[in-house]
């Protein structure tokens, strides 16, 4: 199994996304979670996932990482994900806690200890990431891969040409693509097009209990979406692992992308290089289609694998 770890802010499709990956343990395995403040503030996110990972029986080590950007204060997606940053529905009190590590340290000796190279899934703000490899450059060479939700060639969520998670910390964002770890970029160019739709949702409830908790997340998570002029609720995070797990279902273009820090209309716009000659060769592939019906398919049968454990 190719060894994950995942650094999110729980978070309606980050919840999916964390179950998408539990449910497929043979291909994907999570050695750890790291959590950063990003849709709600990072208490809030970590007892999320702990949560959620109480509920699905799923002792992985949590740690938690930075409260806030870079620079400047954290801006939160209350708006989308509500007071709890993951409002819908109510989740037993966790039996798990955080390790005593912070996000950094934590991911340094899952890296540093580790046979294999590691896959990083980021999907938040990307501050957590950005400190480890500006602190501990080394751990580059052993890290696999960073397959991302974040930005978009098109547009953005938050401002016209950003999207929220490189929107909250454009400098971290802009450290990661510069990295020179190859980079898949879930924007919001594909992301947008894995959405989900209402009869989808109403199904999700005639099933079993991580599927029916699921689509609570989902109903409250839509009526954001529905009040931005979507038809369906877009599975933003899920696609980081979906791509993971079978990269066939999405189409792509490598390019070379990384981040406006500075502009007034553009901060935390991903910009990539579509020149026929661009200056510099390619860091990322850009996801920008995919098969919404293999997708979803993919998803209830995850979920359908989860109800029955
Ligand atoms: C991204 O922002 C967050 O609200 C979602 O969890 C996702 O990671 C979409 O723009
Ligand atoms: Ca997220």
């Amino acid at each position: 199994a190719t060894p994950i770890i995942i650094d999110c802010d729980p978070g309606h499709d980050d919840a999916i996304a964390i179950l998408l990956a539990y449910a497929h343990r043979d291909q994907l395995d999570i050695r750890g979670i790291t959590t950063v403040g990003g849709n709600q503030i990072l208490d809030k996110i970590t007892d999320n996932t702990l949560k959620l990972l109480s509920f699905i029986n799923a002792d992985i080590p949590v740690a938690k990482g930075a409260a806030a950007p870079l620079l400047g204060k954290l801006v939160t997606g209350e708006a989308a994900h509500g007071e709890s940053g993951m409002d819908g529905p109510l989740l037993p009190p966790s039996k798990f806690r955080p390790v005593e590590q912070g996000a950094v340290e934590f991911m340094l000796n899952i890296i540093r200890s580790s046979e294999e190279k590691i896959t990083l899934v980021p999907t938040a703000p990307l501050t957590n990431i950005a400190l480890l490899l500006t602190a501990y450059p080394e751990v580059k060479e052993k890290i696999e891969k960073i397959s991302l939700m974040g930005g978009g060639l098109a547009y953005g969520n938050v401002t016209a040409t950003a999207e929220f998670n490189i929107y909250v910390d454009p400098e971290a964002a802009r450290i990661v693509f510069e990295s020179g770890i190859p980079i898949t970029m879930s924007g919001l160019d594909v992301t947008d097009k894995a959405a989900i739709i209402e009869e989808e949702i109403e199904a999700l409830k005639q099933r079993g209990p991580v599927s029916v908790m699921v689509g609570e997340l989902l109903d409250f998570y839509s009526i954001f979406g529905k009040k931005m002029g979507f038809v369906g609720s877009a599975l933003h995070d899920p696609c980081a692992i979906a791509w993971l797990l079978h990269p066939e279902l999405f189409t792509s273009e490598k390019l070379y992308v990384t981040v406006e820090t500075e502009g007034k209309l553009t901060r935390g716009m991903t910009v990539a290089d579509r020149r026929k000659k661009p200056d510099r060769p390619a860091n990322t592939e850009v996801l920008l289609g995919v098969d919404r019906e293999a997708f979803m398919k993919l998803l209830f049968d995850s979920l359908e694998r989860l109800d029955q454990e």
